[in-house]
């Protein structure tokens, strides 16, 4: 297993491109299934978890071909020639679980291993399903499968969901789209990556209004077609590097990320001593004076992403004062905090809030990754540190963050992969 070696203390300076967003880029493939024609996907990050979903629309009949020289741009399509969703697939990424509500709408009939849980929680799917059932499906779980068919077509509901699930928010979407009637999808999330999989669709010919709203209303029609479509760059890649930047006291420009998906983040960061502006081309991040403690508490968007809370803390770690860092979306989104203590960092745990008292620096240590968000709080721990920090596990980084290494190095990081 892959191993990442960082010597700490180094100030970055430079310029970071920010890569297209995993998570508006795995729905978005998902809707390779949803038409017979062509849809071409550009910015496609690659990644463990983008090569992940090709595997499994493959092995849904969806041939996905790479039509640029970077591998970035991808061009799907093919008819659906399998309906099931096998447990070896989707127990690697949770986000297969998208593949239902379009092959249902698509084929009415779909197979879909559960995902179960993973290590920042449960997780269910019981809004995705119930949302399904509203609309027409009749599911059955069995032997870990969800067995699910809709034997007279899926029809348009009204949905409220009992919160904003992005998950269910995306495949019940999807499933609209092509269902008989109108659909209402209330209390519906609202991150921008469903905004970008709602243009997506739009310009497959979907009807839908009230995007980036808590209350989208899709109009199904019969068929749907090809279109090409840009994925959004990553506010989570764009975040997490504007940590790095603050983290340093460098200063870092952030190509192509972009303020209007950060305003919680941006808000927060300058609090805390750090300004983010704005420039023709992207966002440009600089550390003022001292970091200072500000509390954050995680929340469905716009609110402060639960995806940037290990990072995060890791500023708060070094900041001058005590700040209060709140997690309301996952029940068990701390593993990062004992590994960050045997940086030297001063972080309790108090329910669904951690105390973070900040120290002067932290020490590099041997950690481990154990998520894919806190696996890159440790890189960041690690670059702030004095002396070495060897992160172990790394698979879970490269399932979300493109060349982690190679952008860091580029702006002045001592950081380097040791394969292994
Ligand atoms: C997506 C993101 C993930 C991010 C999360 C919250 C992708 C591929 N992943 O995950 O990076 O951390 O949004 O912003 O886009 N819940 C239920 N029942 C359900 C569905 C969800 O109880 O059927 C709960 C979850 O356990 C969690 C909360 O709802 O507590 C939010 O989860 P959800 O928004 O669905 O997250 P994901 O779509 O899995």
């Amino acid at each position: 297993m892959d191993r990442i070696r960082i010597r700490g203390g180094n100030q970055l300076n430079g310029e970071i491109t920010i890569s297209g967003a995993k998570n508006a880029a795995l729905p978005l493939m998902v809707c390779g299934l949803l038409t017979d024609e062509r849809l071409v996907l550009s910015r496609v990050p690659r990644l463990a978890d983008t090569e992940t979903m090709g595997q499994l629309l493959a092995q849904h009949g969806i041939a996905v071909d790479s039509v640029s020289d970077d591998g970035r741009t991808l061009s799907l399509g093919g008819p659906i020639t399998n309906t099931e969703a096998p447990y070896d697939i989707v127990r690697k990424m949770r986000a297969s679980v998208l593949v239902l509500g379009p092959l249902l709408a698509r084929t009415r009939e779909a197979r879909v291993s559960l995902p179960g849980g993973c290590a920042i929680g449960t997780r269910p799917v019981d809004i995705h399903l119930k949302g399904l059932e509203q609309m027409g499906a009749l599911i059955e779980l069995d032997g870990g499968y969800i067995n699910a068919k809709a034997p007279n077509g899926l029809k348009g509901a009204t949905i409220v969901f009992p919160m904003p699930s992005v998950g269910a928010t995306e495949n019940l979407l999807m499933a609209a789209a092509l269902a008989s009637g109108r659909t209402v999808l209330a209390n519906a999330a609202r991150e921008p990556e469903i905004t970008d999989l709602c243009d997506c669709l739009v310009a497959m010919g979907a009807q839908i209004t009230g995007i980036g709203t808590d209350k989208i209303t899709i109009d199904g029609v019969a068929t749907l077609h090809g279109a090409s479509h840009e994925v959004i760059p990553d506010r989570i890649e764009t975040g997490t590097y504007a940590c790095a930047a603050a983290i340093t006291g460098g200063e870092l420009h952030l190509v192509g990320g972009r303020m209007d998906h950060l305003g919680a983040v941006v808000r927060t960061l300058a609090e805390a001593g750090v300004e983010i502006t704005e420039t023709a081309t992207g966002l440009l991040v600089r550390r003022l004076n001292g970091l200072h403690g500000v509390d954050a508490i995680t929340e469905p968007y716009p609110g402060f992403p639960t995806d940037m809370q290990a990072q995060y803390m890791v500023l708060m770690s070094v900041a001058s004062g005590a700040s209060m860092v709140t997690e309301t979306i996952f029940e068990n989104r701390f593993m990062h905090v004992p590994e960050l203590n045997r940086m030297g960092a001063r972080i309790n745990v108090h329910g669904k809030s951690a105390i973070v008292r900040g120290v002067k620096q932290l020490s590099g240590a041997q950690v481990m990754a154990t998520d894919l968000r806190a696996s890159v709080s440790l890189v960041l721990a690690g670059l702030a540190a004095k002396g070495e920090t060897i992160v172990n596990r790394v698979y879970h980084l490269d399932r979300g963050f493109e060349s982690v290494e190679r952008k860091l190095a580029a702006c002045g990081a001592d950081i380097e992969r040791i394969p292994g």
